[in-house]
């Protein structure tokens, strides 16, 4: 069974609602229309209805078209909005068109009216699928990066693990040393003081680190905010120290000050972020090297973008597959996904920047990507 549309006709004319309602039938449209005339009864019809379709006569007693159009933009973007109307010149007309409305049909030419409706509703019809399917991708995109964000941490545990203990062994020594300063004779109360007060730092150091591996392991919708690139940076490096240390490597970095905050999601950057390093790593442990380094630099990049630097001296990049690497499951290692470049390229792009790759000399990869300067996004 076909449901009927539902068309919301504003139109202070009976006989020229029946003419409408004539001519959309003549043209087999199946419709309930629900006539409003003045401004609370369009509102309500909007309110409380599912709509499909806006007719709209351009001049009524108490209410007129175009505030109309702009009440239905505010409350429902997507509906398709006709003017019908006797009174509509070209300027207006024009005017209408220009401020979001589907169309317009003149009175005394009704019989382009349902040509009209039916484009009006089958584009209607095509935006909201297109909506969907982006949603879809969207969603897609956001379960990726998740998932390949959590597999990293797993690959991460032994350096978290470190990173959580190093500060709760200081805790557990410098809570003997608190007893002992207690226990002398006299009780050396400021002395004591001091180890509390490193016990404190320590503890909020543990508790830093688990907070960060828990905000990469959550599971969140991308979330745009002022973002310190430094700061990402720093936090990451942290994460991977060890991991670094394990296959003796070096992780250094240089961080320009004159960096200018990114509109960006910190999660999904820190992800690219600690990809390129981990990639690093493990590109350098493959070759018996004598310079064994990863380098992460930040500066700004004229006129409006930063730079991140991740250059290593690793196996270095053969340049028949320099655009492979990207590509989703391409792989070399023999436990690599292949995904930790393509999930970052389509973060980077996401946030309007650029990821590539290049050679470094006289070996070595060199992985590089812009993020915009906030401009037109951020708040
Ligand atoms: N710094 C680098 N030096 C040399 N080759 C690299 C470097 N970074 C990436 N590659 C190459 O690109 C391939 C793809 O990298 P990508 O990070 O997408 O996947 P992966 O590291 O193999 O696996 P995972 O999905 O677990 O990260 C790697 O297998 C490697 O061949
Ligand atoms: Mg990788």
């Amino acid at each position: 069974m076909t449901v009927p549309l539902r068309i919301l006709l504003l139109e202070d004319s009976e006989n020229d609602a029946d003419l409408i309602k004539e001519c959309l039938r003549a043209d087999r449209f199946i419709f309930e229309l629900i006539r409003a005339e003045t401004r609370a009864e369009f509102l309500a019809a909007l309110e409380t209805q599912k709509i499909d379709l806006i007719l709209s006569d351009h001049k009524l007693p108490s209410f007129d078209g175009f505030s109309a159009l702009k009440l239905a933009q505010s409350m429902c973007p997507d509906l398709p909005f006709i003017f019908v109307s006797g009174t509509l010149g070209e300027d207006l007309a024009v005017e209408a068109l220009k401020i979001g409305a589907t169309d317009y049909v003149l009175k005394t030419r009704l019989s382009r009216l349902g040509p009209s409706a039916g484009r009006a509703l089958r584009e209607a019809e095509e935006r909201a699928e297109r909506k969907k399917a982006e949603e879809a991708l969207r969603k897609m995109h956001a379960d990726l990066a998740h998932a390949t964000r959590v597999a990293i941490l797993g690959e991460l545990t032994a350096t978290i693990a470190h990173e959580v203990n190093q500060p709760l062994a200081a805790v557990v020594s410098s809570g003997n040393a608190c007893l002992r300063w207690l226990a002398s004779e006299p009780p050396n109360i400021e002395n004591a003081k001091q180890s509390v007060d490193r016990i404190i730092r320590d503890a909020h150091r543990a508790s830093e680190v688990i907070g960060r591996v828990r905000s990469l392991a959550k599971k969140t919708p991308p979330e745009k905010q002022w973002l310190n690139i430094n700061d990402a940076v720093r936090e990451t490096l942290s994460l991977t120290r060890m991991e670094a240390a394990e296959h003796g490597a070096s992780l250094r970095s240089q961080l320009s000050d004159d960096v200018p905050p990114v509109w960006a999601d910190r999660i999904e950057v820190q992800q690219v972020i600690l990809n390129l390093i981990i990639n690093g790593i493990e590109a350098i442990s493959a070759e018996g090297n004598e310079r064994r380094d990863v380098l992460v630099t930040t500066k700004k990049d004229k006129p409006d973008d930063i730079l991140l630097t991740v250059c290593d001296t690793g196996t270095g990049l053969d340049p028949a597959k320099l655009e492979h690497i990207f590509d989703a499951f391409y792989s070399t290692k023999r436990e690599g996904m292949g995904l930790g470049l393509a999930v970052s390229r389509s973060i980077i792009e996401a946030h309007g920047g650029r990821l590539w790759a290049s050679q470094n000399e006289p070996h070595g990869a060199i992985f590089q990507f812009t993020l915009p300067i906030a401009r037109k996004e951020a708040p």
